[in-house]
């Protein structure tokens, strides 16, 4: 017989509620393990892989003066292979060097020093390039809680980008300022700049418009930036530049080991 359901009536089962904090640890369980097994991986290929371009690098000393034409076709074969053994470790440098940001060690530093050390260590690849560069210092910036090594990783990996955007020459700049809660650096260029179509994807791992390229040089940074309680945001006009904008908090982040996304 059919009784209507009246709406006091209370559900005998109430359907199971979903647990954010269970789907969260889950999820970090499954990130941990894919992070592990790919930083393995990564490991796993490096010796056979450095033996093999070592070899290469050998047998291609052998054929250092190729006389015959048949000496000529194995060399451009070897010198081949070569390049692209060397690709992959330099893919896979970067993608270690990538999964190897998760403890930071931070201690007070002056930024603007931090930053003109980079600068300087640049500048010699710039200039070759026809690139000027000028720093703007904010004076009396308090000391910044960061870890250098990577701080300088990050800003170096922006540089580089700057130079490769800019062949035939252009200006660099970089500048320190401040407000209420975070020192700041711009990391300003005047090359190609990014095409709106393709600014929103260039934070992702692996990729690259550039023949070679690893696509890890800005994830790596975003990751550092991140890994201190910080932001990273780009402006981009095409034929005219770009500027990546680097936030620190001036504060103490709340953790020095970041997240593990
Ligand atoms: N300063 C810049 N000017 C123009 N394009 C840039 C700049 N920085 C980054 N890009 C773009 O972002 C992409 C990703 O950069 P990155 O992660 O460093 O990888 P890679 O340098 O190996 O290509 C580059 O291939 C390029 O298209
Ligand atoms: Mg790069």
């Amino acid at each position: 017989m059919h009784r209507p359901a009246t709406v006091e009536q209370p559900t005998a089962n109430p359907p199971p509620q979903p647990d954010p904090e269970l789907a969260n640890r889950q999820w970090r369980t499954a990130y941990a393990e894919i992070a592990q097994l790919a930083g393995g991986l990564a490991h796993e290929i490096r010796n056979p892989l450095s033996t093999m371009r070592m070899n290469l690098d050998l047998l291609a000393e052998e054929f250092a003066h190729p006389e015959t034409p048949r000496d000529h076709r194995v060399l451009r074969k070897i010198e081949r292979v070569r390049r692209e053994s060397h690709r992959l470790e330099s893919i896979l440098e970067s993608f270690l060097r990538f999964a190897r940001i998760q403890q930071i060690q931070t201690a007070p530093a002056d930024l603007n020093a931090l930053v003109e050390e980079v600068r300087d260590f640049c500048d010699g690849q710039g200039t070759a390039q026809g690139i000027v560069s000028r720093a703007i210092y904010e004076p009396g910036l308090p000391p910044v809680c960061l870890d250098q090594d990577l701080i300088k990783q990050a800003l170096l990996n922006l540089i580089l980008n700057a130079q490769l955007a800019m062949p035939d020459g252009g200006e660099l700049i970089l500048r320190t300022r401040r407000d209420d809660h975070a020192a700041i650096i711009d990391v300003i260029d005047t090359g190609t700049g990014i095409p709106a179509e393709i600014l929103p994807r260039i934070f992702d791992a692996f990729f690259s418009t550039r023949p070679g390229g690893s696509g890890l040089g800005l994830p790596t940074t975003r990751k550092i930036i991140e890994a201190h309680g910080g932001s990273i945001d780009v402006e981009s006009e095409p034929g005219r530049g770009t500027r990546f904008t680097i936030r620190l908090p001036l504060s103490q982040p709340a953790s020095s080991s970041p997240d593990p996304s």
